[in-house]
């Protein structure tokens, strides 16, 4: 079973509440979002592997190190996973970004995919899917799957707000991938929204409705 990591960073946590807060306007929604995925970029990036260079300091020759192993590709679910996509790239700027369009329909709840644009050496980087909420882990755990059709072997999925059912989907049907969420709410409402949720992420990232 794959590991969910809950980042409760105060910062974090504070950021969500505003988030979450249905008086938060698009602008600030969206300026939230951005600063909540810079700081869960620096918590899933903790365990990247490090190799050990010399550098000239300015006084004597220093052993340092700097990050190695697997380059990064961020792949946002279409649209509201693209929010997260510019805090993440503060860290990580060399980081190639595929997209993967889904949308839920409104009557099945499945998630019907429209759009794929992946970077063409997704096998040979370390992939983080984001979206920011985890509902029925459809639109997570189909993209993942489609991820993994093509080669990919090495993924985490990062949501800001997540449901139990969800996690429980996405453990399901990939094990091997780790998940990183803010928050892990109560349960799912009769139309799958997460309760408390956030409401729509992608309507309040984006204006539309
Ligand atoms: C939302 C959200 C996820 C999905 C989560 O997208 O951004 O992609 O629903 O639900 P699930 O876990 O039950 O699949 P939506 O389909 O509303 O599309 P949008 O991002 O274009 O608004
Ligand atoms: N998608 C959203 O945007 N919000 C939810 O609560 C569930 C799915």
């Amino acid at each position: 079973m794959s590991k969910v990591h809950i980042l409760d960073h105060p910062l974090i946590q504070h950021k969500l509440t505003y988030i979450r807060d249905k008086r938060t306007g698009t602008k600030e929604f969206r300026e939230l979002v951005d600063e909540v995925s810079t700081l869960m970029a620096y918590e899933i990036t903790r365990g990247m592997p490090l190799k050990e260079v010399k550098v000239e300091t300015p006084v004597a020759p220093a052993t340092c190190h700097v990050i190695s192993g697997k380059k990064v590709g961020v792949i946002p679910i279409l649209r509201a996973g693209l929010g997260m996509v510019d805090g993440i790239l503060k860290l990580i700027p060399a980081a190639k970004v595929g997209h993967i369009g889904l949308y839920r329909d409104p009557d099945t709840h499945e998630p019907v995919e429209y759009y794929a644009k992946l970077p063409s050496d997704i096998e040979e980087r370390e992939l983080i899917v984001t979206d920011p909420m985890l509902a029925t882990g459809g639109s997570a755990a189909a993209a993942i799957h489609m991820l993994k059709e093509k080669g990919a072997h090495n993924v985490k999925l990062m949501c800001i707000i997540a449901a139990p059912e969800g996690i429980e989907r996405v453990q399901k049907q990939h094990p091997d991938v780790e998940i990183f969420v803010a928050a892990v709410d109560e349960k799912l409402n009769e139309k799958c929204y997460i309760v408390p949720g956030l409401g729509d992420a992608g309507d309040r990232l984006f204006g539309t409705k």
